[in-house]
């Protein structure tokens, strides 16, 4: 069963970003093993506190180690990808070994795909920044084009994701692509 690593590039309680992908892994039921990274304690990157890695650091760098597959969530701030997602990443993007910095990190070589609920924009500055970290830390993007999701102002209002029938689809068609993906 191949394991999936939820990253949610927003730490709000009732983010929406979390919501949604609470519904995909709820699409994606009991065909792989979901798992939510925690990062919200992970330090802001300092080269001085590099090594060791800091406890918070080596946590998330083993869940990310450990997953066949990430997926992220993330809103967009700014028509960028939030501060804490962007310093989370850089955290991974540095090499494993202190003595060999040609060495792989934790995220090189890793599958992922990219999802964003946000305003009109539908988070496509988020996912147009995300790929582009992709690609300069060897991320591959699996599963189709990322997904934006705009929310409608009762979602605003209640605070709640109320994905239409026509969302739920291409949700559905998501995971789909995501898994098969993963299999190959
Ligand atoms: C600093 C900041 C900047 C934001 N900039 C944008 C933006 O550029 N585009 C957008 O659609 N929403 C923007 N928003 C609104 C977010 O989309 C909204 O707060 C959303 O609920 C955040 O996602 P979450 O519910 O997963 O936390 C911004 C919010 C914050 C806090």
């Amino acid at each position: 069963m191949p394991r999936i690593l939820m990253i949610v590039g927003s730490l709000r309680k009732q983010s929406f970003n979390h919501q949604l992908a609470r519904e995909i892994e709820r699409i994606i039921g009991d065909r792989a093993e979901v798992t939510f990274l925690d990062w919200g304690d992970v330090p802001l990157m300092n080269q001085d506190i590099e090594w060791p890695a800091p406890e918070a650091v080596q946590r998330v760098r083993d869940a990310v180690l450990a997953a066949d597959g990430l997926w992220f969530f993330s809103p967009e701030y700014n028509y960028q990808i939030p501060g804490g997602l962007k310093n989370l990443l850089d955290w991974l993007s540095r090499p494993l070994d202190e003595h060999d910095r040609t060495s792989p990190s934790a995220i090189k070589g890793k599958r992922a795909a990219i999802s964003g609920v946000g305003g009109r924009n539908a988070t496509a500055g988020m996912r147009k920044d995300l790929e582009r970290l992709f690609s300069a830390t060897g991320v591959q993007i699996i599963g189709g084009p990322s997904l934006g999701i705009s929310l409608t102002p009762e979602e605003w209002s209640s605070d709640v994701l109320t994905p239409e029938p026509g969302t739920l689809g291409a949700l559905g068609a998501a995971v789909d692509d995501y898994l098969a993906a993963l299999e190959r």
